[in-house]
């Protein structure tokens, strides 16, 4: 795609996604949501006038009949609100969770429930009047069991809350023996409670990441969805290497046990006759893996629908070891037509501080808790990442700043070789002072074929966003789109061109520049909460040697 023409349309296409994301950074955030709202409104308005066409009652029923399915309160529910539950005071309540503790003493029974809501316990107190108390007197109220509780909401007397329940009836539903319930009052190591990963959702730490995990996936729809972007499924099992570093793992239906279930002969594997393992027995005809990356399946998507995102399970059979790197995670890929490497920064921070913001703002009990416990401090940083510009530096000057500091580093720097996880904490944390630094113009000998080639032949528009503590947090760049550039460069890599022929496909027929991102959603997790190990910012860790659960 060569011309005056097409330099025009590319011109005009980045000023209009220019207007989009290009606005100051401490305004960024507030800004987007207006800004998508507007596009939307434009377009659905139709649908919405339908919708506010329907009598005010009918939806009101509505909102009732698809309440039917859960006819209970959350603790959330009634603590959440801003006068922390002395709304309810005087209301009868029924609790249904799992048992914190139980502390009896000689006139009163203290109990503390927690169903998963927030980190809040309801303070449920009992006294002998209250039916089921006899569960209480034959021990059966433990740690670990579920109970429901019907009570009275009273103010507290305790400092810990502003309101208890006044217990009438107590039912227990599955009981826990104390004596084997692994969960102790005592706080355990998070190693240990890897080993438990069935049971350690039931700790503070554990239902807090998984509050905000949930909250950041939310707000990354959110995001997306209000600046007009359309989430695409791409696949899990592909039969192409996207980042081209053979870090796959392979699915195919070649390895089988008998019929009577004995383990398999690795004889019985087909092969040809120069000994290779023969693919065209195989599932599908050929190797497939699971998929390391869904952005050259995006990329078609957004040469067609201009904006557009994934959000879906990746896969990396790469052995590290390493409180980074998990051999499944979940990644976001946006990827915008008719954009350049600006617009994709653009895009990267305008969406890393939505995220960041909403969690601020929507996880606040949990947020506390890291603050106290996880990472001391994280509500401050967390606040300066929304409210403050990131810094943006090139491969090369990064170099020169990690030559000049003279700082001992395990591995060498040098231009040409790659950051290690040791220099983009020193760049992040030491020279930047915690703020997120995205490096760009990456040597092209470092980075994937799909890179666009920058001018000096020598770098591609390639970008790293850099993060204090978890190091890349985002990769993304360009995507090259003339097609002699792509081609001479899958040649030069010895990479099968007529395997890439649908994505040069895309390069033949009505080429766009265009320009994508992949982030790790566990270091998004890790990033929002503190956490400092990977494995306990996804509910089941899949790593080297480690598959339970
Ligand atoms: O930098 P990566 O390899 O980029 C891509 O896969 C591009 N295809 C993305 C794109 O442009 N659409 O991976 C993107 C991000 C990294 O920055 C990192 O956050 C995360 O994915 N990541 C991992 N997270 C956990 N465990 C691993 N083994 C990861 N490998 C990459
Ligand atoms: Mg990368």
């Amino acid at each position: 795609m060569a011309g005056a023409a097409a330099a025009v349309t590319r011109r005009a296409a980045t000023l209009l996604l220019s207007s989009r994301f290009r606005t100051p950074a401490s305004r960024v955030a507030s800004l987007i949501p207006i800004v998508g709202a507007c596009n939307r409104r434009f377009l659905c308005a139709s649908s919405v006038s339908a919708r506010t066409a329907e009598p005010a009652e009918a939806a009101s029923q509505l909102g009732e009949t698809v309440k039917d399915f859960r006819k209970r309160l959350r603790i959330d529910e009634v603590k959440g609100g801003p006068d922390q539950g002395l709304d309810w005071v005087g209301k009868d309540l029924t609790v249904r969770g799992w048992v914190r503790t139980c502390r009896v003493q000689s006139s009163v029974t203290f109990i503390e429930v927690n169903d998963g809501s927030c980190l809040s316990n309801t303070q449920c107190v009992m006294t002998s009047d209250a039916e089921g108390y006899d569960q209480i007197e034959s021990g059966a109220v433990t740690t670990g069991a579920s109970i429901l509780i019907e009570g009275t909401v009273v103010p507290s007397q305790g400092a810990k809350q502003k309101i208890e329940l006044k217990v009438t009836r107590l039912v227990v539903i599955g009981r826990s023996d104390p004596t084997t319930y692994p969960i102790q009052k005592k706080r355990a190591t998070r190693e240990f409670l890897r080993s438990i990963a069935h049971l350690r959702p039931r700790t503070n730490t554990f239902s807090a990441v998984t509050r905000v995990r949930n909250a950041l996936a939310y707000a990354t729809h959110k995001f997306f969805q209000e600046n007009g972007f359309v989430w695409v499924s791409s696949p899990i099992i592909t039969a192409s290497d996207c980042e081209g570093a053979g870090e796959q793992f392979y699915v195919t239906t070649l390895i089988q046990n008998d019929t009577e279930g004995n383990n398999f002969n690795v004889s019985k594997i087909p092969t040809t006759k120069d000994g290779k393992i023969d693919w065209s027995q195989d599932f599908f005809g050929k190797p497939a893996f699971l998929t390391v990356s869904g952005q050259l399946n995006g990329e078609t998507y957004a040469c067609a629908l201009s904006d557009i995102y994934t959000f879906g399970p990746t896969f990396r059979a790469e052995n590290s070891n390493t409180s980074r790197h998990l051999a499944e995670f979940w990644m976001i890929e946006p990827e915008l037509a008719f954009a350049d490497l600006n617009d994709d920064m653009a895009c990267a921070t305008a969406y890393l501080q939505y995220v960041v913001k909403y969690v601020l703002e929507n996880c606040k009990e949990d947020m506390e808790f890291f603050n106290t416990w996880i990472e001391k401090g994280i509500i401050n940083r967390l606040n300066d990442v929304v409210e403050k510009s990131f810094v943006q530096l090139s491969y090369t000057d990064a170099i020169d700043l990690l030559v000049k500091s003279k700082k001992k580093f395990e591995f060498p720097v040098k231009w040409g070789l790659d950051l290690q996880s040791e220099h983009e904490r020193y760049i992040t944390e030491q020279v930047f002072g915690g703020s997120p630094v995205i490096i760009r113009d990456y040597p092209k000998e470092i980075k994937a074929f799909y890179m666009r080639q920058n001018d000096d032949e020598k770098t591609v528009a390639a970008m790293d966003l850099l993060v204090p503590r978890v190091g890349e947090l985002i990769g993304g760049s360009q995507r090259e789109e003339r097609l002699d550039y792509l081609e001479a460069r899958l040649e030069e890599l010895n990479l099968n061109k007529e395997s890439y022929w649908w994505y040069l496909d895309l390069r033949r027929f009505g080429s766009v520049p265009h320009a994508g991102f992949g982030l790790g959603f566990e270091r998004l997790v890790q990033f929002a909460t503190g956490i400092e190990n990977i494995r306990d910012a996804i509910p089941f860790p899949r790593t080297p040697g480690s598959a339970d659960f």
